[in-house]
C-alpha cells in the first residue's frame, strides 16, 4: 500500500524529520511512501466563488470536481492526486499562531472543489487513513489538533473513523532541534508503526490507536464549547454532559458517533436542504435582492494598491 507525508514547515524542520521517522517504519513494514512538502509547491488561493458547491458540480448525483483555477494553473491538481492515490496519509506541520500554518489551509480551501466528505462519501470512505504530527516551539498548540485532524480526516473521505493516531511535541522552535528529542522519535516511529497496523483494517472501520482518550471519542480532539448551557464537540457539533467528579470536570458525550454531524443521517440531510434554499430564495426575490445589492455595493470602494 501507499502511504503520502505532507510536510507544512520549513525544509528539512523539526515536523520534517519526525515525519520521515514515521514514514522510515511505514516502509520498513512493506509499503511504499512518498513525501512532499507544501513549501515547494504554489497553490493559488480559492476565491470563494461557490463553483464547486454549485449545481453544475453536482447534477443528478454525480459530483465532478469544479473549480474557476485552471488544473494546469498552480500545483494543486499534482498534490491532491498524490493524495488520491494514497491509502494511508500522515501530515505533520508546525504550530503558527496556536493553529496549523495558512499553506495547509490554502490547500485545504482548494480541495472543497473535490467536496470530499460529502460527494466521495460512497466511494472513498473506508479508504484511507490518517495521522498528524504537530511541533511548537512552546506549549502553544491549543487550536492545532482540532484543525490538522480535521484537514486530515476530510482527505480520507470521512470525519468519522480515520484518525489513527496524532503527536505534539513542544518546546522545540530552533531548525535542528528535534534531533536532541529522542523520545520525539521514538514516538514518530510508533505513529508510523500505528499507521501501518490500520493499513490491515482497510477497507473498513479502522481503529484509534492515539495516547488518550480525548473528550470527544469520534474527532479525538480535546477542545470542547459552551453554547446554551451546555457543552458540545464543536467539530462533531454533538451536546454532551459535564460534571465534577473528584474536584474535576468530566465532559462525556453519550450520543457516541450515531449524534456526529458527520454521520449520514436525517440531520445532515437536512443541513443540505437548508444550504440549497438560499439560492432558490435569491432567484425567487430577485427585483428586491438586485435593489439591496446595488445600494451596497456602490457605496463606498475598497482601497487599490497605488498605481492599480
Ligand atoms: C509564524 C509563526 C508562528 C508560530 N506560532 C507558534 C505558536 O502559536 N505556538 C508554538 O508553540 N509555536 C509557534 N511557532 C514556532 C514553530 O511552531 C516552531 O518553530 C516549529 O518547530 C517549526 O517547525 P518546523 O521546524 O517543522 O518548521 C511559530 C512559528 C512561526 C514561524
Amino acid at each position: 500500500m501507499k502511504v503520502l507525508g505532507i510536510s507544512c514547515g520549513r525544509r528539512n524542520g523539526n515536523g520534517e524529520l519526525l515525519l520521515k521517522r514515521a514514514l522510515k517504519t511505514v516502509e520498513e513494514n512493506g509499503h511504499e511512501v512518498e513525501y512532499l512538502r507544501l513549501q515547494d509547491f504554489y497553490i493559488a488561493p480559492c476565491t470563494g466563488c461557490e463553483l464547486c458547491s454549485g449545481p453544475d458540480s453536482h447534477k443528478d448525483g454525480v459530483f465532478t470536481p469544479k473549480c474557476v483555477h485552471k488544473w494546469d494553473e498552480d500545483d494543486f491538481q499534482f498534490i491532491i492526486e498524490k493524495v488520491l492515490e494514497s491509502d494511508g496519509l500522515i501530515i505533520s506541520a508546525p504550530a503558527y499562531q496556536l493553529t496549523v500554518p495558512g499553506i495547509l489551509f490554502t490547500f485545504f480551501n482548494r480541495i472543497h472543489c473535490y467536496g470530499f466528505a460529502r460527494h466521495t462519501k460512497e466511494a472513498d470512505a473506508q479508504k484511507r487513513v490518517f495521522a498528524s504530527i504537530g511541533v511548537g516551539g512552546s506549549d502553544m498548540l491549543n487550536l492545532f489538533s482540532p484543525f490538522i485532524n480535521f484537514i486530515g480526516t476530510e482527505l480520507c473521505g470521512s470525519q468519522m473513523d480515520r484518525l489513527i493516531d496524532q503527536m505534539l511535541v513542544y518546546y522545540c522552535a530552533p531548525i535542528k532541534g528535534i534531533t536532541l528529542r529522542p523520545e520525539a522519535f521514538a514516538r514518530a516511529e510508533r505513529l508510523g508503526q500505528n499507521i501501518a497496523e490500520a493499513l490491515k483494517e482497510l477497507p473498513g472501520r479502522t481503529t484509534y490507536r492515539g495516547d488518550k482518550n480525548e473528550v470527544c471519542p469520534v474527532c479525538h480532539n480535546d477542545i470542547v464549547q459552551i453554547q446554551d448551557g451546555k457543552v458540545r464537540c464543536p467539530v462533531c457539533n454533538f451536546y454532551g454532559k459535564a460534571e465534577i467528579v473528584d474536584g474535576l470536570l468530566k465532559v462525556t458525550f453519550d450520543g457516541g458517533e450515531d449524534a456526529s454531524r458527520f454521520k449520514d443521517n436525517a440531520a445532515e440531510e437536512e443541513m443540505h436542504k437548508q444550504q440549497r434554499s438560499p439560492y432558490e430564495a435569491v432567484k425567487e426575490h430577485k427585483d428586491e435582492v438586485d435593489r439591496v445589492f446595488k445600494e451596497w455595493t456602490s457605496y463606498l470602494q475598497p482601497l487599490k494598491k497605488p498605481g492599480k
